[in-house]
């Protein structure tokens, strides 16, 4: 499946205006449709088990930051959410626990007082969240996955919820590198980085290109819909800012240098003392950083991580350079100019393998740059998936015929300029919750996700 130009692509060919099926779930039939979900959720449950198994009850319950919730509320609330939607809309079930859907209700609890909750006990939230499960597993079994209206539609509340899970898991990563004490988790270190012939920038000509999907089965509303935009020609790096590139901006001087920073992101510094990404340390003229509980030195080939959009718009000035345009960074990811088509990754529309980008928590950090070759885009941009989230320009908005679906409070009631958008996914995300579509927003001063970024100029 690929997202087609609605017209003559670039190079003058006519091209297939149909919207095109992903082979892999919608030329495939009910049962693999089946297997498929039970897949996509069984994968997430073994990454939440995990996460909420390596540590004790105590810090289970415990508030590591007052930026997080307690591990034990995602726990209840994956599974909170998975009731609300496959149970409950899909499966016309009744409430198991209808006293507990107000605790797990995002918007009704900020992060910092979920710890005052009367949140269900770790015992309590596992049998829960299982619970919830075992009678999903029953819908997918008796449900046709196909022709019960959107949210059935190639089996996509099931591919929703699997990416609510991921989204989750994702979070608890983000707890546990906030957590303090020692390491609770481990895994096997990427793969190397080799740069030789690697150009530092890579040109992306002018031209129009499509933006967004209406083909992707499970993409969340944000995504779409597939729609054209012409960009001006841009250089954008070949590969993420490193930490050494990045040192060299805190060793000039730049967090002490207004001139490179936004009012708003002068001001975050000055009144926090930040002067370095978050979990970085001086020592003796080395910067260390803390890491799932280990200290250890900043690798300098490895993508700069844990830092805030301000922190990467000042240090894009600072290279005489600026942050990419939302539309820049897809065209980027997407747009192969020999068919003239958007592909679902910059690789083309094959699902991510362990040879295509560093995703799913496999490895608990960055791959340094310069690796992954078979996850180049057509143009030869690397790492674009993967590794760590990229901040780009853009304010978090709907593109031109978005419809919330099939809840406001994914998407919509975040849209304006509070938030800036990231793209890519990191090592932290799940395959199934990434893709050259997907959209990722936060606050521009957040520093605890696991953010980097790459820079551009106009060309
Ligand atoms: C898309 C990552 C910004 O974590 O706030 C999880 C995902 N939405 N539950 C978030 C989400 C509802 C969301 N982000
Ligand atoms: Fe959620």
């Amino acid at each position: 499946m690929t997202d087609r130009p609605t017209e003559t692509a670039d190079n003058g060919d006519s091209v297939d205006i149909s919207i095109q099926s992903l082979p892999s779930i919608q030329e495939s039939g009910t049962e693999d449709l089946r297997r498929r979900a039970v897949e996509t959720l069984t994968t997430a449950r073994d990454r939440t088990a995990l996460l909420t198994s390596c540590v004790d009850d105590h810090d289970l319950t415990a508030q590591h930051s007052p930026l997080m919730s307690p591990l034990v509320w995602d726990l209840a609330h994956i599974g909170n959410q998975e009731e609300q939607w496959l149970l409950r809309a899909v499966g016309g079930r009744d409430a198991i626990r209808p006293e507990i859907d107000s605790i797990y209700d995002a918007f009704e609890h900020p992060r910092s007082a979920r710890p005052t909750l009367p949140l269900l006990p770790p015992a309590e939230a596992r049998t829960y969240a299982a619970d919830v499960r075992g009678r999903v597993l029953d819908i997918i079994e008796r449900t046709p996955l196909d022709g019960g209206g959107p949210l059935l539609d190639a089996g996509f509340a099931f591919g929703m919820i699997a990416q609510h899970e991921q989204q989750h898991d994702e979070t608890m990563l983000i707890t546990h590198q906030l957590r303090r004490g020692p390491a609770a988790l481990t895994a096997p270190e990427p793969p190397a980085g080799d740069m030789t012939g690697l150009p530092a920038e890579t040109l992306i000509p002018a031209g129009r290109f499509t933006m967004g999907t209406s083909a992707e089965p499970w993409s969340l509303d944000n995504e779409r819909p597939a729609h054209q935009r012409i960009l001006p020609a841009f250089h954008i790096d070949t590969v993420p800012v490193t930490n050494g590139a990045y040192q060299r901006f805190i060793e000039d001087g730049g967090y002490t240098d207004e001139r490179w920073w936004a009012p708003e992101g002068w001001a975050q510094i000055r009144e926090h003392g930040i002067e370095a990404p978050l979990f970085w340390r001086r020592e003796g003229g080395q910067w260390l950083r803390r890491r799932f509980g280990t200290v250890e030195a900043v690798p300098a080939d490895e993508p700069v991580l844990h830092v805030s959009w301000y922190e990467a718009d000042a240090y894009a000035r600072w290279a005489g350079r600026r942050l990419p345009t939302e539309e820049e960074w897809e065209k980027t990811a997407r747009h192969d100019p020999v068919s003239g088509r958007s592909l679902r990754h910059p690789w083309g529309d094959e699902d991510p393998t362990p040879v295509h980008a560093n995703l799913g928590q496999r490895h608990l950090r960055p791959a340094p740059v310069g690796s992954y070759p078979r996850g180049a885009s057509p143009l030869g941009v690397r790492q674009l998936i993967g590794d760590v989230w990229e901040w780009t320009s853009s304010d978090f908005l709907p593109y031109p015929g978005f419809v919330a679906f099939p809840y406001r409070e994914y998407s919509e009631v975040f849209f304006g300029s509070a938030h800036k958008v990231l793209r890519g996914g990191s090592f932290a995300v799940d395959a199934v919750a990434c893709r050259g579509t997907f959209r990722n927003w936060d606050l521009p001063v957040r520093r605890q996700i696991f953010s980097g970024f790459r820079t551009a100029r106009d060309a």
